[in-house]
């Protein structure tokens, strides 16, 4: 342990200034809580499309590849959208979806339902919902469902390696100042995440390819979580609490003897 030398650049978060652990603990807090929030998105928005409420690959193989039994309504009723509408209204609007979405049924019970509960949002004013305003409109969601598109999925994938790259650099950068040994294991610590983005990036158009990359999508996010989640303990631990061995704390002491 002790006969690995210590890079002469190494500080221990004991040995910064306080305005600096400070400023560290401040970026963990914010990072923390931002994890949660990215977590719940990713349960309320995913979870629950196959009809089980934890999150499965089947999930994500809907979410990316779509369902070869439903369509986008459906997908969206099931999962984001189940607390928009009534189980009632819910029966009527799967039953029409079920029977082919026609012009039958539509103004009679269809139009209203969707008046109702879902115009206030999707009345066609935001870009980024469908319109669901209307027979015409409404046939972009009553369609089989491919999953998320190519162009969202692009647009998605720059966000996500731009923001993962902000959060885990920061991240690295606080844990590189705890003292971990072996050296390797803090340096696979800090790389892992961002093999697992570009890991789980990638993963989301195969998954349009091959179910099977659902796995890869879950066991990255995972990992990443992980790797988050230790970095985030110890150097919550080692910046208040922990006391550095002797030898790491004495080490310029000796050299002057
Ligand atoms: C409070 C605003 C709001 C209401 C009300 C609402 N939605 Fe949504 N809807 C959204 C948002 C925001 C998204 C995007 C969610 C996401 O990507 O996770 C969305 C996504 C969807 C999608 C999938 C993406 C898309 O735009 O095609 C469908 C389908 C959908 N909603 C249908 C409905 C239906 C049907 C209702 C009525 C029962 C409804 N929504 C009510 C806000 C709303």
């Amino acid at each position: 342990m002790s006969d690995q030398p210590i890079h002469r650049l190494y500080r221990h978060f004991k040995e910064l200034p306080m305005s600096m652990r400070f400023l560290f603990t401040g970026a963990l807090l914010a990072l923390g809580m931002g994890y949660m929030f990215a977590m719940i998105y990713v349960y309320t928005s995913d979870a629950g499309r196959d009809g089980n409420p934890a999150l499965t690959v089947e999930d994500i193989v809907i979410s990316y590849s779509g369902t070869s039994d439903g369509t986008k309504i459906e997908a969206a009723l099931q999962g984001p959208m189940s607390a928009m509408i009534s189980t009632d209204d819910l029966a009527e609007i799967l039953t029409w979806v079920g029977a082919g979405a026609g012009k039958d049924g539509y103004e009679s019970t269809v139009q209203p339902i969707i008046a109702k509960n879902c115009l206030d949002c999707h009345d066609g004013s935001n870009p980024h919902l469908s319109n669901l305003d209307g027979f015409d409109n409404i046939q972009s969601v009553v369609e089989q469902d491919t999953g998320t598109d190519l162009h969202t999925l692009v647009r998605v994938s720059h966000i996500h390696l731009f923001g993962v790259t902000f959060i885990f650099f920061i991240m690295g950068f606080i844990f590189s100042h705890a003292w971990i040994r072996p050296v390797w294991v803090k340096s696979l610590v800090v790389f892992t995440p961002f093999l697992c983005i570009a890991a789980d990036v990638s993963s989301w158009y195969f998954t349009k390819l091959y179910a099977g990359f659902a796995w890869v999508v879950l066991i990255a996010g995972g990992l990443m979580g992980l790797c988050f989640a230790v970095m985030w303990i110890i150097s919550m631990y080692q910046l208040w609490f922990y006391k550095v061995p002797d030898h790491v704390s004495d080490r310029y002491k000796i050299r002057e003897i």
